[in-house]
């Protein structure tokens, strides 16, 4: 009895001085960030109330920042930390080309999406496959242009029928079946990327993720391991992921094994290409390759879709001018060069109406997140301590009348314009990252796709929205847009001409989840 009472009083001791020392170091931070000046409720008790706040108020909080520190930073209390957002071209400067020793976008990835919880630790602790789809992926995607063209057909007239009439389906869960689909023909082939439940499994582990990763965020440090161990979809997905790939992965490890890795017929696919880096031990497992193929699903579906799903919005408002052009110029290019690559590369105008869609509808409030690991200080004097968490106020710097004249008005070309204006070729097309213009993260991060958001990346690309999956996603987005162009006339449910509200929580957004778009064949279709 007296053994457990002393049990008890050791554990509450132990309970205590933990908690204390948490409130301490957090008092810390604070302290160490006071030459910062704070947007939103600041000091003790309202930091905590701040958190709060910032829930419901994170793009008026970084827009008020924004405009009344340009070209300096301020910070804004989060429901579980300080956030300290940079602006002006200097400070997003130095932001980018600091090192990672100093600004880990690993670490912040690590917390923004909850890693080890959602995706996994092991993925983080060595993330090869992020390697896999900066290279062999990349490397494959005008190779195996013909079979994702021939899927997206395949889909699309699946997922909506090509009718005379109206037929009105709900945009992103649609979407998401058509992307899960096509990049799976790229990942996994025929017949698996057409299986239902095999779809299913990976659209339900990318919502979870991130449903998942929004929850955790919520809860102070010292709960999160709790909420994180209730909340992962990991072991729920790989469950169900193998009962698909288990007899593929291991007869390929089996084969591999016996005929080394060039035996006739070995696939060309995603497994190959991971099996390719040499993986050993416990990454040469049923386990870890499925674990990974999910991962990688989830980035290209979550990435994908999310664009596609705004692009699809704006495009159902377009004026008939507006689509004319766009269906001229995949015309033009598709004479010439023929569903491939490189036909996609010369899109222009379709390149800058996406980009357009994507910086008008803004993006996260804060995003691009880095950890400091080592004090930084920035050109014009500000040192941020080490432990401090590092953004950027996206939707306001992609809202900025010093960098898109009436930046509220949709123009479709603009970037297209600014383009044979500069006659600089590269600087303005979709995948090039530059101060003005975050999309897909900033400096050698820059993303996957992530979309917007998340996140995620080149490595040293080392992250899953690393700038590895950004070729492939851009090329496939193209590609299903000149086939909705081609194919379809499409428009709002009621005829409505604004694009459906997005859904915003906290500093995120994702287009809206359950707006309707119209779809009818297009007269000159055959
Ligand atoms: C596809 O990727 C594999 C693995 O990196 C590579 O060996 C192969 O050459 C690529 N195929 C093409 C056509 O580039
Ligand atoms: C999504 O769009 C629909 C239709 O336009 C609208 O009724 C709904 O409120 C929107 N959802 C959100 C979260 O704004």
């Amino acid at each position: 009895m007296s053994e457990l009472k002393s049990f008890l009083y050791l554990a509450a001791t132990f309970g205590a001085a933990i908690i204390i020392s948490k409130v301490i170091r957090a008092q810390l931070t604070t302290w160490k960030l006071r030459h910062v000046p704070t947007v939103g409720p600041k000091g003790f008790f309202s930091s905590y109330y701040g958190g709060v706040h910032f829930i419901k108020h994170a793009y008026e909080m970084a827009q008020e920042g924004y405009n009344k520190y340009q070209g300096r930073a301020f910070k804004v209390r989060m429901p579980d930390q300080w956030l300290v957002v940079i602006t002006g071209p200097d400070m997003i400067n130095d932001f980018r080309k600091a090192g990672d020793d100093y600004l880990s976008f690993d670490d912040a990835i690590a917390t923004t999406i909850q890693t080890d919880y959602t995706i996994g630790k092991e993925t983080r602790l060595n993330n090869y496959h992020l390697g896999v789809v900066r290279t062999s992926l990349t490397r494959n995607i005008s190779h195996r242009f013909g079979d994702v063209r021939d899927e997206i057909v395949n889909a699309f007239s699946e997922e909506i029928p090509i009718k005379n009439d109206w037929v009105t389906v709900p945009a992103l869960s649609t979407v998401m079946r058509i992307v899960c689909r096509t990049t799976n023909r790229l990942f996994v082939d025929l017949p698996l990327c057409r299986e239902s439940d095999y779809m299913r499994l990976n659209i339900e582990f990318t919502v979870d993720v991130f449903k998942a990763a929004r929850i955790i965020n919520l809860f102070p440090d010292l709960l999160k391991p709790i909420a994180g161990n209730l909340l992962t979809p990991i072991s729920k997905a790989v469950r169900q992921a193998r009962r698909h790939l288990e007899p593929m992965i291991q007869e390929r490890l089996d084969q591999d094994d016996q005929y080394g890795k060039n035996w006739a017929g070995r696939p060309n696919d995603l497994l190959s290409w991971l099996l390719d880096e040499n993986p050993q031990g416990d990454l040469r497992t049923v386990r870890d390759l499925t674990l990974r193929i999910l991962n990688i699903n989830m980035a290209a579906i979550h990435t994908t879709s999310m664009a596609f799903t705004h692009i699809l919005y704006y495009l159902s408002i377009q004026p008939d001018e507006v689509i004319t052009v766009l269906r001229e110029e995949v015309e033009a290019s598709l004479n010439e060069h023929g569903w491939s690559k490189l036909a996609m590369g010369q899109l222009r105008r379709m390149d800058s109406f996406m980009k357009e869609c994507v910086r008008s509808a803004g993006g996260h409030a804060l995003s691009i997140d880095r950890e400091v690991l080592k004090d930084f200080t920035f050109s014009d004097g500000t040192t941020i301590p080490a432990g401090s968490r590092v953004a950027i106020a996206s939707f306001a710097l992609h809202h900025d009348e010093r960098y898109y004249e009436d930046p509220y008005e949709f123009k479709p070309f603009r970037f297209a314009d600014m383009r044979a204006q500069e006659g600089e070729s590269i600087k303005h097309q979709m995948i090039t990252p530059n101060p003005e213009y975050m999309f897909f993260g900033a400096g050698r991060h820059a993303w996957w796709v992530s979309y917007q958001s998340v996140r995620q990346q080149c490595l040293k690309y080392r992250i899953f929205t690393s700038s590895p999956g950004r070729f492939f996603a851009v090329n496939e987005l193209k590609t299903l847009i000149a086939h909705t162009l081609l194919t379809y006339d499409v428009k709002l449910e009621h005829d409505s001409k604004t694009v459906p509200k997005p859904f915003c929580f906290g500093r995120t957004m994702m287009p809206n989840r359950t707006a309707k778009v119209m779809f009818r064949k297009r007269s000159t279709y055959n």
